[in-house]
């Protein structure tokens, strides 16, 4: 068991539910901006930073380099990395979540050296760091292990502006070498790298400090090697959170027959978005909101879509979970496609014990046939989106479930039942 339980009535397919979510300050967006905190030579200051474990996590890492980090008030936190005295991340926080990984790059860059076990995570995958270690490499860092750390030292203290080709468009990796770069002497260019809408939300906040970032949002990214950055007070206001988004769209396409949904970035969902107003959706889209209203039609009456999962613009992999609940409502056959990620389809059982027609053909593959109904179930969330969407199963589903391993959920989703609470929703958090 990893932290609470949510138990949660199900609303045997109607659609109930109404109200206003506001969605919160992405997770993927201010965990490499709180990285990038040591690109600063002044105390930096974040807004809009979502109440979630990860950011408690980062939090806890951060104190262990010698970094001060407070609370300003709700949501808003300052960092001043001046006193920071490590280099080394400290082993058992790091392995709570991947992202840990982005500190690598900065604190490499800044003081010349950096030591971090294998980032840990979500049981998501093999997740592999050969995209770190030879940007590293590259970069002039030279690599050793210690039996339970990587040790990456930069040569002369200081690490060099190359040109790095990613084998594959990884996301952190991206940032962290955006993030090297800054520091580094002489310029670094990035191709094949990954294009999310995180990635060009960091390089426009360390270009408004000063950075010469270009490309960003593009496969190919150059940084010219400045030297520490100066927030001069201008403070960091996290973008929203495009997954939270659309998972409450997902949810409310299910389960809602009016559920506004506030700012929020609907052009960084257009891939979700386009599947589920074809399905049949009734979906206001709006420049920072999505109004799901008259949507009284069963769900028996939505058409299904295929997904494959890609990397930014495509279909995040982190919204297939969810969206494959709505495949398990609308009428059809369905393929679920999961390209980036090895063991992204592990929730598929559990749907199948509380009455889904699913057939798996593998770790990357599964047909969904729709519509299905849905039974209440004990359940064990295996990770924070697949986690998110056995709460959006449970809800669509008749009786009562239990969902336990609650911290996935709660690395990635501030106050998920008080929100769910405010729309109408049967759910109660068990300690
Ligand atoms: N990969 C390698 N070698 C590397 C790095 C990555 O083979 O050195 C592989 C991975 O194993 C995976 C693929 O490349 O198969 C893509 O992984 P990527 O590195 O892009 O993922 P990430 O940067 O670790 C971020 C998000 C994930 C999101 C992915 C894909 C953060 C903190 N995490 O992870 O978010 O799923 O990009 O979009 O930004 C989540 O929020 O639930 C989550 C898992």
């Amino acid at each position: 068991m990893n932290g609470d339980t949510l138990k949660i009535q199900g609303l045997s397919g109607e659609k109930k539910l109404k109200g206003e979510i506001v969605i919160g300050g992405a997770k993927n967006a201010v965990l490499p901006l709180m990285a990038a905190s040591f690109l600063f030579s002044d105390e930096f200051v974040l807004e809009n930073v979502p109440d979630i474990e990860d950011v408690k996590r980062m939090c806890e890492l951060l104190a262990e380099l010698g970094v001060t980090t407070k609370k300003l008030g709700d949501h808003e936190y300052s960092i001043d990395t001046a006193s920071a005295t490590g280099t080394a991340l400290e082993s058992e926080i790091s392995k709570k979540f991947r992202a840990s990984i982005i500190l690598s790059g900065p604190l490499l860059a800044r003081f010349g050296k950096v030591s971090f076990p294998h980032p840990g995570g979500c049981v998501i995958g093999a997740r592999p760091i050969d995209v770190f270690i030879e940007g590293f490499e590259k970069m002039g860092g030279e690599i050793s292990t210690d039996g339970k750390n990587y040790i990456v030292t930069a040569k002369n203290g200081k690490l060099s502006g190359t040109e790095i080709f990613f084998k594959l468009p990884s996301v952190t990796a991206t940032e962290t070498f955006i993030m090297a770069g800054v520091l580094a002497e002489g310029k670094t260019v990035l191709r094949n790298v990954a294009m999310e809408p995180e990635i060009e939300d960091l390089a426009n906040y360390l270009n408004s400090c000063g950075a010469k970032i270009t490309g960003a949002g593009t496969p190919t990214i150059e940084i010219e090697g400045i030297g520490m950055l100066v927030t001069s007070g201008k403070k960091y206001v996290t973008m929203p959170d495009r997954i939270e988004a659309g998972s409450f769209l997902i949810l409310g396409s299910l389960c809602a027959e009016d559920l506004l949904i506030k700012k929020c970035e609907p052009k960084h969902l257009d891939a979700l978005t386009v599947e589920l107003v074809r399905a049949g959706v009734p979906i206001e889209i709006g420049a920072d909101y999505f109004h799901i209203k008259g949507n009284l039609a069963p769900n028996s009456s939505f058409k299904s879509f295929n997904i494959k999962t890609h990397e930014y613009p495509g279909f995040p992999t982190d919204i297939q979970a969810p969206a494959s609940i709505f495949l398990t409502q609308s009428s059809g056959d369905a393929e679920v496609f999961e390209t980036i990620f090895e063991n992204r389809l592990n929730y598929a059982n559990d749907l199948v014990s509380m009455g889904a027609d699913i057939k798996l053909w593998g770790a990357h593959t599964m047909t969904i046939k729709g519509p299905a109904i849905l039974k209440g179930k004990e359940l064990y969330g295996p990770d924070i989106r697949a986690g998110l969407a056995l709460v959006i199963a449970a809800l669509v589903a008749k009786g009562e479930s239990l969902i336990h391993n609650v911290y996935y959920i709660d690395r990635g989703y501030e106050n998920i039942e008080g929100k769910l609470r405010s729309i109408g929703a049967g759910i109660e958090r068990l300690q």
